[in-house]
């Protein structure tokens, strides 16, 4: 199958590491160029370090060091690359916690990357996309979006957000010829989910080494791969999927849906 995606460029927030680094090497081997972002140099060099060990171009990869919570680094990023044909708004890291965990602080500074970061790319790059009539932005969203949690109520509340302006926005870009879509990941190896298991162990067993036991419910009794988010990006940003748009597909294995098991 021919993804078409030689002489492409895609830029991919968070791209040094987890569902981020899994989706830069799905473009690279499909003959994409991307562009990787995170804030610190050190993670973006041993990305680069990793990809190339795995016979992918150095000249293929670009990277840049910024904290895109902030919305004068979205607007450096885009000054940086403007030109691109494909950006995933990925970078995130909103904590686990219940309402009284979470206060205004951390709330408020969580939204301003996960959700002001997309907001504020998606405006830069869908002008320059519908000025050239094409491009495709896909946001790695999450499932706790459509199944909120009271132990996760913040990124929940995120991702409800992003959803909805995914949806609103990609109902309509379409007609310059834009495509918007998302994906929710479900609990995904990474970093990150690691250090949200701890907690949740802590919580529920009392013993943070122990969060490997959380995972054995899960649908196939594991976490997705990265690959497996990574793979669908790739796909659904791809020609072949050239009428999807306006949408937010669930990647959870069917979890939401679920009989409750005795
Ligand atoms: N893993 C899951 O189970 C799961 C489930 C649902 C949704 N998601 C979503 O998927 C996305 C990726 O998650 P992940 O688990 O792969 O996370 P991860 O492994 O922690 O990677 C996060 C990436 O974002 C970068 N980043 C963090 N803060 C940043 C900032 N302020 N500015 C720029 N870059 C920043 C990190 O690099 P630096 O630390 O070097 O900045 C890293 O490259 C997130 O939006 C997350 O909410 C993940």
């Amino acid at each position: 199958m021919n993804l078409n995606f030689k002489g492409k460029t895609v830029l991919i927030t968070g791209g040094s590491k987890g569902i981020g680094l899994s989706i830069a090497e799905s473009f690279l081997s499909e003959g994409a160029k991307v562009i990787i972002t995170s804030r610190d140099t050190g993670n973006l060099d041993d990305a680069v370090a990793s990809l190339t060990k795995k016979g992918f171009a150095k000249d293929h990869i670009k990277t840049a060091a910024l904290d895109l919570s902030q919305s004068s680094a979205c607007n450096s990023l885009y000054d940086q690359f403007q030109n691109v044909d494909v950006l995933i708004n990925n970078a995130g890291a909103i904590p686990g916690g219940n309402i009284f965990e979470i206060d205004e602080d951390k709330w408020r500074n969580s939204w301003e990357l996960k959700v002001f970061g997309y907001i504020n790319l998606t405006r830069l790059y869908l002008k320059k996309m519908q000025e050239k009539k094409s491009g495709v932005i896909c946001n790695i969203i999450g499932m706790a979006g459509v199944s909120p949690r009271y132990e996760y109520i913040c990124g929940a509340a995120a991702n409800s957000a992003l959803i909805a302006f995914t949806q609103g926005i990609g109902g309509t870009s379409v007609r310059s010829g834009v495509r918007v879509f998302g994906i929710n990941p479900s609990p995904t190896k990474s970093d990150r989910m690691e250090t949200m298991m701890k907690k949740t162990a802590i919580d529920k067993l009392g013993d943070a080494s122990r969060w490997m036991e959380l995972t054995t419910a899960l649908p196939f009794g594991r976490m997705a791969d990265p690959s497996e988010i990574a793979n669908l990006a790739v796909f659904a940003c791809s020609d072949l999927c050239g009428y999807l748009s306006g949408t937010v597909i669930n990647v959870d294995g069917g979890q939401l849906f679920a009989t409750p098991q005795k």
